[in-house]
């Protein structure tokens, strides 16, 4: 049976409250052997928490989003700080800029993304980076911040060729998702061809963006799937082997094991 790590994917969402056990174990089913569950504010940290605690095979992410970022308040980031010695906690994220959303300004989400880099250098735990049409400051922050002394996952990178370079570069792992799986996606199917493959992991960022033929649809974490069969197709390898390749980057970025 194929093994596969979903490295990020949000099933304490409140869109799978019908039928959580369901999705969970339709994942399992698929192969789907760890994943790393986000969450990225005040609502979404404990039920992420709940869940890792719940499942053997659930991870957890926690961190403030950038869209959220206006509503940290004194105390979030030592709460953060507080669990990351939690023994499932495997990493600070998601974490990053968000220029689409207009919810939060630039300067308070720059501020916020700035404060848990140093965070995470402090607790050395890697980051999860979401990046959205920001891809310039992301990086330049990255670097600013020396963020390479932990690296961390580029979560569903739709950049350039030159950006994810300037990542790699920084101890970053490149991480694919749905969007990679649709037939106008040439830029980042070009970018996953040259990904070092010590350096690609996939994911689904359940509910969000799921891969072809479901696009527009609910996404779970099985579909994973699909994403690994972009990524074989892609690469001229077997599912099974982008399988393994994956968990084995994962377990290495995320230090599980
Ligand atoms: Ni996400």
């Amino acid at each position: 049976m194929t093994l596969l790590f979903d490295t990020h994917t949000h099933l304490d969402s409140p869109k799978f409250d019908e039928d959580r056990d369901e999705i969970i174990q339709r994942a399992k089913d698929a192969g789907v052997h760890m994943l790393v569950n986000i969450g990225f504010n005040r609502e979404t940290i404990p039920t992420t928490m709940a869940l890792a605690e719940q499942y053997d095979f659930i991870y957890a992410a926690v961190g403030w989003h950038p869209v959220d970022s206006i509503d940290m308040l004194p105390g979030d980031l030592e709460w953060i700080e507080r669990l990351c010695s939690h023994k499932k906690v495997v990493a600070i994220g998601e974490i990053g800029l968000d220029y689409h959303w207009d919810t939060s300004p630039k300067e308070v989400q720059q501020l916020v993304f700035r404060e848990q880099i140093r965070l995470a250098r402090k607790v050395g735990k890697p980051i999860v980076i979401h990046n959205r049409d920001a891809h310039e400051d992301v990086v330049r922050i990255l670097q600013e911040e020396n963020a390479a002394e932990i690296g961390g996952v580029m979560h569903c990178f739709s950049g350039s060729w030159e950006t994810a370079k300037q990542c790699l570069e920084m101890n970053f792992y490149i991480s694919f998702g749905g969007p990679v799986t649709f037939q106008n996606a040439r830029v980042p199917k070009e970018v996953l061809k040259r990904v070092p493959l010590d350096r690609l992991l996939i994911e689904t960022d359940a509910p969000y963006l799921a891969p072809h033929p479901f696009r527009g649809k609910r996404n779970e974490s099985s579909y994973v799937s699909l994403v690994a069969e972009t990524a074989a197709e892609l690469l001229g390898k077997s599912v099974e082997e982008i399988g393994a390749i994956t968990t084995e980057n994962g377990k290495k970025c995320f230090g599980i094991d």
